[in-house]
């Protein structure tokens, strides 16, 4: 079988198969997210010839949410270096939910991983910036070099988190008492809280991974976004926390670095080969879409690719 026509079938089977699956929820503690229907559902692969593979919704738009924080690593390894990014704000998984303070009481305060929401906000205050608006820019940026021009802000998401986002700013203030704050302290809770709040098709999504997939450069664009090193080590991150307090299980049972938000995205990557996104918003009660899960571990399988795989 040609190898798109292949790719294709691997998506549509693994959307039929899920599409109708109703176990989870949405995410309610953000009030946009708990309206956005729940019947929606997409999946694409990008691969790093940028080859383009679609089924169900891919025109809808959702929100990035932690998904944003792999492109927040991805400038903050540009801006500085891994050894930097590993001292200031750390490279090892919490094992603790996303939004955990008890992870960082344990650590001094220390975020540990730029994957959860301490560490997210600890890389936003660290990107290289003069004022609040230079500082959400270079970040919008990076999402629009790594994805598509197309992604933006959305005004509704972003005062709806904006208003409700109190146990982040608690966090915010941890990291500033500890020394884990690189920028004025609700600035880096703003711009953070910003960056959650864009919007993409699982197009866009896949098409960020296929870029790191390919060592930093877009498939689509062929600009070179980041230098390979930085994906390496973004991978690396990815495998640690991407899926938070399941990752350990992820890597156990599907083995590919991936990164879920609570928008119901979840970007697979491929190393050298492809990503994979997946949409749908109800989700299991670590924060993973259901459906996202399901499609994605059915199509890694369909497709034989696991990073662990020996023969
Ligand atoms: O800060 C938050 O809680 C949300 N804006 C993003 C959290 C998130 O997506 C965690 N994902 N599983």
């Amino acid at each position: 079988m040609r190898e798109i026509t292949k790719l294709q079938s691997a998506v549509d089977k693994a959307y039929q198969n899920f599409r109708h699956d109703n176990s989870g929820a949405n995410a309610d503690y953000i009030p946009f997210l708990a309206q956005i229907d729940s019947q929606l559902c997409a999946l694409s692969i990008v691969t790093v010839q940028g080859d383009v593979i679609t089924a169900g919704d891919t025109q809808y738009r959702f929100a990035l949410e932690s998904i944003s924080k792999v492109c927040t690593l991805a400038l903050a390894l540009e801006d500085y270096d891994a050894n930097t990014i590993q001292e200031k704000i750390g490279a090892t998984p919490t094992g603790l939910p996303f939004n955990s303070v008890m992870a960082l009481e344990l650590h001094g305060e220390k975020p540990l991983s730029p994957l959860v929401n301490a560490g997210a906000m600890s890389a936003a205050s660290i990107i290289k910036a003069q004022s609040i608006e230079e500082r959400w820019q270079r970040i919008l940026a990076i999402q629009q070099k790594l994805g598509s021009k197309d992604i933006y802000l959305s005004d509704e998401l972003n005062q709806s988190e904006q208003t409700t986002n109190f146990h982040n700013r608690g966090i915010a203030w941890l990291l500033y008492s500890a020394g884990y704050l690189y920028c004025d302290t609700m600035e880096a809770c703003d711009v953070y809280t910003r960056q959650c709040s864009t919007l993409v098709t699982t197009v866009e999504l896949a098409t960020m991974g296929a870029t790191i997939a390919s060592g930093g450069k877009n498939p689509i664009t062929q600009e070179q976004v980041l230098k390979p090193d930085n994906c390496t080590r973004i991978l690396a991150e990815m495998t640690m926390e991407g899926m938070y307090d399941s990752s350990g299980d992820w890597a156990y049972t599907v083995g590919l670095p991936s990164k879920s938000g609570v928008g119901g995205g979840i970007l697979t990557i491929i190393p050298g080969v492809m990503a994979i996104a997946a949409f749908s918003p109800p989700l299991d009660t670590v924060g993973n879409s259901v459906r996202g899960q399901k499609m994605i571990t059915s199509v890694a399988k369909e497709l034989d690719y696991n990073l662990y795989k020996c023969i």
